[in-house]
């Protein structure tokens, strides 16, 4: 049998469900999570990582995007942190799909959050900020291919936060996104995670 990778649409494995428990600004989050999905029996510690060091909402809220969402901790800790936040949640993992709605709805942040497949998203959105523990493991080509598809969508002052592992190539990628003419910034480094700040540069 072949092994199933967590970014196949229809996971064929049961979805056995668990539920994941962490806490991000004081706040504790009790999520669901199933076999079949990304980091399903913890908190993925990239994703703590970034949820830690990156800048939350907070009151400023904005139009985000949360590529490769899962089953939704990026989404729902975005939506829960800022009131005036709406978030676009993409996957191509059904099954990841549902339970960010069903997360996301047990949160009380179901009107803001949108869960969605990258063909569903209007054209005419802009984002303020995309988050992502981008799937590495899908391969550069592909990896490459998603991040030129997604970060042009951000606004002209908006931002990316990328949390890359560092053995996973996070400084070969900072070095491919400066390449195409993004302005990368080494926001912080913990355990062996980078997170990346990703701006327009001036002549992009
Ligand atoms: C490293 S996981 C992060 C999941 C979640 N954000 C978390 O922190 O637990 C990356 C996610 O990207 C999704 N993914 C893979 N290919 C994708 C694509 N082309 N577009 C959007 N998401 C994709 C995978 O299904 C997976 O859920």
């Amino acid at each position: 049998m072949t092994a199933e990778h967590y970014f196949t649409a229809d996971p064929a494995a049961a979805a056995r469900e668990r539920e994941v428990t962490f806490m991000i600004a004081g706040q504790v989050y009790r999520l669901t999570a199933a076999s079949g999905v990304f980091s399903a029996d913890r908190l993925d510690p990239g994703t703590a990582v970034l949820l830690r060091k990156a800048p939350l909402p907070g009151p400023r809220g904005g139009v985000y995007l949360d590529l490769g969402c899962g089953y939704g901790p990026i989404s729902c800790v975005l939506a829960d942190t800022s009131e005036q936040a709406r978030v676009y949640a993409l996957d191509v993992n059904n099954r990841a799909l549902d339970l960010v709605r069903r997360n996301a709805e047990a949160a009380g942040v179901g009107d803001r959050v949108i869960a969605t497949t990258a063909a569903d998203v209007p054209p005419d959105v802009s984002f303020d900020e995309i988050w992502s523990n981008p799937p590495i493991h899908i391969g550069k080509t592909e990896l490459h291919e998603i991040l030129q598809t997604w970060l042009p969508r951000l606004a002209p002052d908006g931002c990316a936060w990328l949390v890359v592992a560092k053995h996973l190539g996070a400084d070969s990628l900072q070095s491919w996104l400066e390449q195409q003419g993004w302005q990368v910034e080494r926001h912080a480094s913990q355990k062996s995670y980078r997170i990346l700040k990703v701006e327009r540069s001036l002549n992009n």
